[in-house]
């Protein structure tokens, strides 16, 4: 197993009616101006907007807004945002939404802390941020982990370029209210990428080439349970409590740094291959991941089918015997099947996506960053790799 640190700042509150709280959390943080940051109208219709301004004016903090962030949310949103920032001189930025805000909150943070530089370069890896705003967060989605997490994923429009921000804990909310029921709403398809996104995030650390903790095994294999689990629950039962509140939770936990601890980082190749079919193609981000992971697990299971064979029958109970390889592909579709069941998608195909070999060629060279890169830990994969497995998916 690998050295590692653990550090998870955010405060949680969590439960039904947590998000009255926010006015009097502010208020104690002593914060002169807030940003309330948010999407497309969701939380609009859903009278959320107005239940946070209500609490914000009882508790007399100030507050400007700025809503319009779309998925995959956009660079220059970030930069009207560090305008406002500027102008106002906001010293808080509230996301009230999902891993979209969250993420264009935590741009907007940086850019505005650091006028040094343009927070783009932050992306490109190029620059090192030094400071960020203070962030709070009322998640709407149980989806992207971003409310605990230490970063941010931006959509450059020149270039339709996705990119993850250098990681640090500076952009860490310092709270995140989760209160399930604000997940109601949610369109099933939604609801159901942000299970596969919760799934993935535990896999890409679960799925590493070296010997791991016992412990961290254990609770990513029960995490990954929970949520199989209580995403079949929600295909039925939308206004389930007790399944949103599981699925909340268990998005939270996969992504703060738990499911990787003793993992070594983690293998990621997944979400990378995937942000090249959201920048280019706008897709939902999970439903992206669903539909890329069974080509990706079946071009590398064969680096350690011992693993997969682990996976299979902790998860699905898949009994094992010393054919690890059969164990592993049994595994494997068993994920797929679930996903299937779930409505999600297993081939680019079905995420409504019918690339040319040109096309795919072309996501390869940029999620290699023009073959300069390879990606992935389990095994590591370069250009031709990905390209082949961006066919398997097709
Ligand atoms: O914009 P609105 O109108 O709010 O609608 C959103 C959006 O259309 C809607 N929605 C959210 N809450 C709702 C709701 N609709 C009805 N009722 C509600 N309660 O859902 C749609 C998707 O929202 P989005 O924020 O995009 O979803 P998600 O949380 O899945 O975030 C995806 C983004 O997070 C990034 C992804 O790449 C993607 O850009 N990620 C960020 C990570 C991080 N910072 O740590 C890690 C992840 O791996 C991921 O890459
Ligand atoms: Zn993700």
């Amino acid at each position: 197993m690998r050295n590692f640190e653990y550090y998870t700042p955010t405060r949680i509150i969590f439960g039904k009616d947590t998000h009255y709280q926010i006015g009097d959390l502010l208020k104690q943080g002593n914060y002169k101006k807030v940003l309330i940051h948010y999407g497309s109208g969701s939380i609009v219709r859903s009278g959320l907007l107005k239940e946070i301004t209500d609490s914000l004016d009882t508790a007399g903090v100030s507050y400007v807004t700025l809503g319009g962030v779309v998925p995959n949310p956009r660079l220059s949103k970030v930069y009207e945002g560090i305008r406002l920032c500027r102008e106002e001189q906001v010293d808080f930025i509230l996301a009230a939404g999902g891993g979209s805000v969250i993420d264009s909150s935590k741009a907007i943070g940086y850019g505005a802390a650091n006028p040094w530089t343009d927070v783009w370069n932050f992306f490109l890896k190029k620059k090192t941020p030094t400071d960020c705003l203070p962030i709070g967060v009322i998640l709407t989605i149980a989806a992207s982990g971003s409310e605990m997490s230490s970063s941010a994923v931006i959509t450059n429009e020149d270039g339709w370029l996705k990119r993850g921000c250098v990681k640090t804990d500076l952009c860490r909310p310092k709270f995140a209210i989760l209160n399930p029921r604000l997940t109601y709403t949610l369109p099933q398809y939604q609801t159901e990428s942000g299970c596969v996104d919760i799934l993935m995030h535990t896999m890409e650390r679960y799925f590493v080439n070296l010997e791991t903790m016992e412990v961290t095994d254990s609770i990513s294999e029960s995490l990954m349970q929970t949520v199989i689990y209580n995403a079949r629950i929600l295909m039925n039962e939308p206004g389930n409590y007790n399944a949103r509140a599981e699925i909340m939770w268990a998005g939270s936990l996969s992504h703060n740094g738990l499911t990787g601890c003793g993992t070594g980082g983690g293998d990621w190749a997944c979400h990378q291959l995937e942000h090249e079919l959201g920048g280019q193609y706008d897709v939902t981000h999970g439903a992206g991941l669903s539909a890329l992971w069974g080509s990706w697990a079946r071009y590398v299971y064969k680096e350690n089918p011992e693993r997969f064979a682990q996976f299979a029958t902790n998860v699905f109970h898949i009994p094992c015997g010393l054919d690890f390889e059969k164990t592993a592909l049994q595994g494997i579709q068993a994920m797929e099947d679930f996903f299937r069941s779930i409505q999600m998608p297993t081939s680019l195909h079905q995420l409504g996506l019918d690339l040319t070999d040109s096309q795919i060629h072309d996501l390869a060279f940029r999620c290699s960053f023009e073959d300069t890169r390879t990606i992935g830990a389990f095994m590591q994969l370069n250009m031709k790799d990905m390209e082949k497995i961006y066919h398997m998916a097709n």
